[in-house]
């Protein structure tokens, strides 16, 4: 099964608790939160009074992708306002097995996710451990920047290395994903869509919603 993770960065912070029902009510079983602090990536975003805060709108699983340093500094307030998985970065972790660890122990998913420089075998030795892996698809750090055509390289080279070894860890995808590449998004191999200008800006949050289904409908019919 496909999941979309419509990126909160992306949404009208006027009426966001409509915005996050609307995502919710047209199927998007994610929600995609972005953390950054200006030190990591130059962007800040927000942090945990949000998180803390939309909780109580939406039934989605929250996942919290942290482009911050230090990440372990951080894992149990994100556990404690509402966060359902952690996605940290690997270039960002200074000790990733501890830091997988600390996330499980506080009975959450645990994610990885590598910026596109960043070879690919880096994160294969940590693939039994997480529950999933990020794919940045553009340089981490603002929204509706356009797909690096490369990432279609990197997926399916992820997907044959876990397919080869028989690993349940699931793929997500993350920037310039849009109703136009989806499709070959899936046909390299990812589980997981994050899309925060495809989802909220142009037309209404439900329309584009719906289109992402279709395209999930049709692919699970011939898988
Ligand atoms: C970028 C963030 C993304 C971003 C995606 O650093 O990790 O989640 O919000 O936005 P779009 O879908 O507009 O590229
Ligand atoms: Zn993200």
């Amino acid at each position: 099964m496909y999941i979309l993770a419509p990126s909160l960065l992306a949404a009208d912070f006027n009426i966001l608790g409509e915005q996050i029902r609307e995502t919710e009510r047209a199927g998007a079983q994610y929600l995609h939160i972005d953390v950054m602090v200006g030190i990591f990536v130059p962007s800040i975003s927000f942090g945990m009074p949000l998180i803390r805060s939309i909780r109580e709108t939406s039934g989605q699983f929250f996942d919290v992708h942290l482009m911050i340093m230090h990440p372990q500094r951080h894992i149990k307030e994100f556990a404690a306002c509402g966060a359902d998985g952690i996605t940290f970065h690997l270039e960002a972790a200074e000790n990733v097995q501890e830091l997988i660890r600390q996330i499980h122990g506080c009975g959450l998913k645990a994610g990885i996710s590598i910026k596109p420089g960043t070879p690919m075998e880096e994160i294969f030795s940590y693939l039994p451990f997480v529950d999933m892996v990020l794919v940045m698809s553009v340089e981490p750090g603002a929204g509706g920047q356009s797909f690096m055509p490369e990432a279609f390289e990197r997926i399916r080279a992820l997907r044959s290395y876990i397919d080869a070894h028989a690993l349940s860890v699931k793929i997500e995808v993350d920037g310039g994903v849009g109703k136009k590449n989806v499709r070959q998004i899936i046909d390299a191999g990812a589980d997981i869509f994050v899309a925060g200008s495809a989802v909220f800006k142009k037309r209404s949050i439900s329309d584009n919603i719906s289109q992402f289904m279709e395209a999930f409908k049709e692919k699970e019919g011939i898988r």
